[in-house]
């Protein structure tokens, strides 16, 4: 287990180089079941993918990786089945569900893990898959799906899962006839699994609307494909030199992916500059509080950058509610930043929170992945010492994070819990 220890008040200068999206990554390579082989490019060292490699291996399927470059080949593929050894240990082992169903017609996998930010059911996934004729029953922690008699049809989903959209249209790609899927998610996650699947030979259009529409196609090929960059990641960066103050630079950047950041960004003072896919941010560590920050699915505002836009309104002069829409239980890292001197209250979804004019430095501990992310940016510019302990949750979606900071200024190390 390891920590972090931070010395809080140094400027942020430099460049930022994007790896791929932890979260457009794991379906890929979900999906990738239903190839013949498929290699991916810019693939970072994040905990979250070293769990899905050990999920599609214990699958027989041979996964190898050389420097940020990882192979997938299929040929081997002799199980359906995942425990919950594997399966508890990220969100998205849930992921491979439609994939088996897709070539082999079965699945037994066990209850996913994830972060704890709320009780993360899989109703939608399961109901969008028996809208397309699998059969399942759920026991003693395991799903277990028949789809012996699955065929293309229409699912209707009653909330914008990211999830569920992802293993519906996996479930699909292989299907004959014309599945559509009303009310997907919209992420640029869904659309770039979409761009994946069809570079494998998939039929697939509508992803990032309304209306997904997949042809089903016979059996998928082979492809050598980048995910799109972390845009999560990058949202995180600019947050910390909006906090921090300085001027650093996030490359290989989408900024189309998140207007609803950049907007807050700017009303909170922060100068930002756009030019295609660097994004410039410039802060004198001065800032306005943004008075109301509502998560929504895609293109709200997203959930994943709620935690480290909350620890940005915490030394922000005003004040500013916190309305957060996805998750039930989000706001446990808010608690860790009380002892940093931050003034919260919390009620249910809702985070009342007051700038002051300095954190400082303390003990706190990391419970779930991007609330870990905000508590170290809130340690960056606190006044004197902060520990982050439990730095497993926060390796899950990024890679090593302490180094990237490091090299923009900031004072930081890891350190093993003695
Ligand atoms: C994905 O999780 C992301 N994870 C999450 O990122 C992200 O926060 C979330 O989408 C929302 O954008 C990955 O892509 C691996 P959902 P997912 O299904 O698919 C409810 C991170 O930090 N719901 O869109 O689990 C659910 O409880 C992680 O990188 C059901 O009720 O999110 C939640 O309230 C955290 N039934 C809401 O929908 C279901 O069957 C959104 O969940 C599925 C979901």
């Amino acid at each position: 287990m390891d920590k972090f220890l931070i010395y809080g008040g140094e400027k942020l200068f430099g460049t930022v180089k994007l790896d791929c999206a932890k979260n457009a990554i794991l379906p890929i390579m979900a999906a990738s079941i239903m190839a013949d082989d498929v290699t991916l490019l810019d693939v970072p060292d994040y905990l979250d993918i070293q769990n899905m490699e050990k999920i599609l291996s214990f699958l027989g399927i041979k996964v190898t990786r050389k420097n940020k470059v990882m192979h997938i080949s299929t040929i081997g593929l002799n199980n359906y089945f995942v425990p919950i050894t594997l399966a508890k240990e990220l969100r998205s082992s849930i992921f491979v569900l439609g994939p088996l169903l897709s070539k082999l017609k079965k699945a037994k996998v066990a209850y996913p893990g994830g972060c704890e930010i709320g009780l993360r059911p899989i109703d939608l996934h399961l109901k969008g898959l028996q809208e397309l004729g699998v059969k399942i029953e759920e026991s003693h922690g395991y799903i277990f799906c028949d789809g012996s008699k699955m065929k293309s049809g229409v699912v209707n989903l009653d909330f914008q899962s990211v999830g569920a959209t992802e293993n519906i249209m996996m479930a699909s790609v292989l299907l004959e006839g014309k599945t559509i899927i009303h009310n997907p998610a919209k992420e640029p996650e869904i659309v770039d699994l979409q761009n994946f699947l069809n570079s494998l030979g998939a039929h697939i259009s509508g992803a990032g609307t309304d209306n997904i529409e997949i042809i089903g196609t016979s059996r998928l090929g082979s492809t050598t494909y980048s995910p799109i960059s972390d845009r999560i990641i990058c949202g995180t960066m600019l947050i910390a030199c909006a906090m921090c103050g300085g001027k650093i630079v996030v490359e290989n950047a989408r900024p189309e992916h998140f207007f609803s950041l950049i907007n807050k960004l700017q009303k909170s003072g922060c100068k930002i500059n756009l030019n295609n896919d660097k994004i410039t941010i410039e802060s004198k560590g001065k800032l306005k509080s943004v008075g109301l920050i509502k998560t929504l699915p895609y293109p709200g505002f997203p959930t994943d950058l709620m935690p480290q836009m909350l620890a940005m309104q915490t030394i922000s002069k005003g004040c500013c509610v916190v309305q957060e829409n996805l998750f039930e239980t989000r706001f446990k890292f808010a608690q860790e930043l009380l002892k940093m001197g931050a003034k919260i209250t919390i009620k249910d979804r809702i985070a009342f929170v007051c700038g002051v004019k300095n954190l400082s430095g303390a003990d706190v501990f990391a419970h779930d992945l991007r609330g870990g992310a905000a508590l170290v940016l809130a340690g960056l510019c606190a006044k004197g010492y902060t520990t982050v302990h439990n730095v497993y949750h926060i390796d899950r979606g990024y890679n090593h994070l302490e180094n990237t900071l490091s090299s923009l200024g900031a004072k930081i190390i890891r350190q093993s819990e003695e």
